[in-house]
């Protein structure tokens, strides 16, 4: 059967702990051996592209980009006709879409796997590398709990959504309106062994966390609503006295691009609690053990 890695939840905690050892072993077999790789843009990207575009030089494969206005999704032809097309030339499909429907009607129909390089719903690249990341730099996060402050979005959901599903605990901390409803809080405690609790208070959420992720308060596609945004998230930005009120040793995460002074303060992103281009650079890492693991290795 097809895998494909649309969100985090299509994984069992046993195939996201292969992923994260696959991004981490060295001397993967070149499982895309003269085979392409389809990665579709609908918005812009800095790591997302990198990071795949060489994962897939490193399993042996050749990276097509490809602009979203270039192929039209949906305007120049169906989603299912570009996939089904698509899945003809390439051993995978990637693809960063505004409306998340349209990387499931292309899993829906393709017949290699399709991933989700972000869409409005989901980031699970990125969360990959978020664990990934915090392994790393704090060891078992068993009891541990990791907090996410500002927009309940799709970073926030992939984040919270890896962590329950490893049994690890998260706080959020998020304005009203702009937080994870109750049926979903309910949806994540059901994942796993962690749990997800929320507060509309900030510096409650952080209290004695071991990571502190934060993210954009104006998602793209969002930007008509970014002055509301920073009016609703006044209080939000991550400053020195949230990092103080975490944990001894507390990481702070954001998955970049960063906006200093409205999410997070300078002294925080750039000071010395900052894990910030670790968790970029384990992109690529993140991406070479999730396509490795699409394509069967384990
Ligand atoms: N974090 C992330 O996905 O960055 P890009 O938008 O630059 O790919
Ligand atoms: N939440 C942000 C993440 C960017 C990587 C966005 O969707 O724009």
């Amino acid at each position: 059967m097809t895998r494909h890695l649309l969100d985090i939840t299509d994984f069992t905690s046993d195939e996201l702990v292969t992923m994260l050892q696959l991004a981490q072993r060295p001397g993967l077999p070149n499982v895309l051996d003269g085979q392409g790789v389809a990665l579709i843009f609908e918005k812009p990207s800095n790591r997302t592209r990198h990071s795949m575009e060489m994962a897939v030089v490193h399993l042996g494969g050749h990276p097509v980009y490809t602009r979203g206005e270039e192929i039209g999704l949906d305007v120049r032809e169906s989603v299912e006709d570009v996939t089904r097309v698509m899945a003809g030339y390439h051993a995978l499909l990637a693809a960063r879409v505004f409306q998340h429907d349209k990387v499931v009607r292309m899993a829906a129909c393709s017949p290699v796997p399709v991933v989700n390089m972000l869409s409005d719903w989901s980031h699970p690249l990125q969360a990959l590398a978020d664990m990934l990341t915090m392994q790393q730099v704090h060891g078992s996060l068993d009891d541990r709990t990791v907090a996410f402050v500002g927009d309940w979005n799709n970073v926030s959901r992939s984040l919270a959504e890896i962590c329950v599903i490893l049994g690890v605990n998260v706080s959020l901390g998020c304005p009203v309106g702009y937080d994870c409803t109750q049926a979903e809080l309910e949806r994540l405690n059901s994942l796993g062994a962690g749990q997800v609790r929320q507060t509309a208070r900030a510096l409650d959420a952080v209290e004695g966390t071991i990571a502190v992720h934060t993210d954009t308060w104006t998602s793209m596609g969002q930007e008509a609503e970014k002055a509301e945004r920073v009016k609703v998230f006044e209080g939000y930005g991550v400053d020195a006295a949230m990092m103080a009120a975490a944990a001894p040793g507390a990481g702070f995460y954001h998955c970049l691009p960063a906006y200093r002074g409205y999410e997070v303060m300078p002294e925080v992103i750039d000071g010395p609690q900052s894990h910030v281009i670790a968790q970029a650079h384990n992109r690529l890492h993140a991406a070479r053990g999730a396509l490795a693991f699409l394509m069967g290795v384990r």
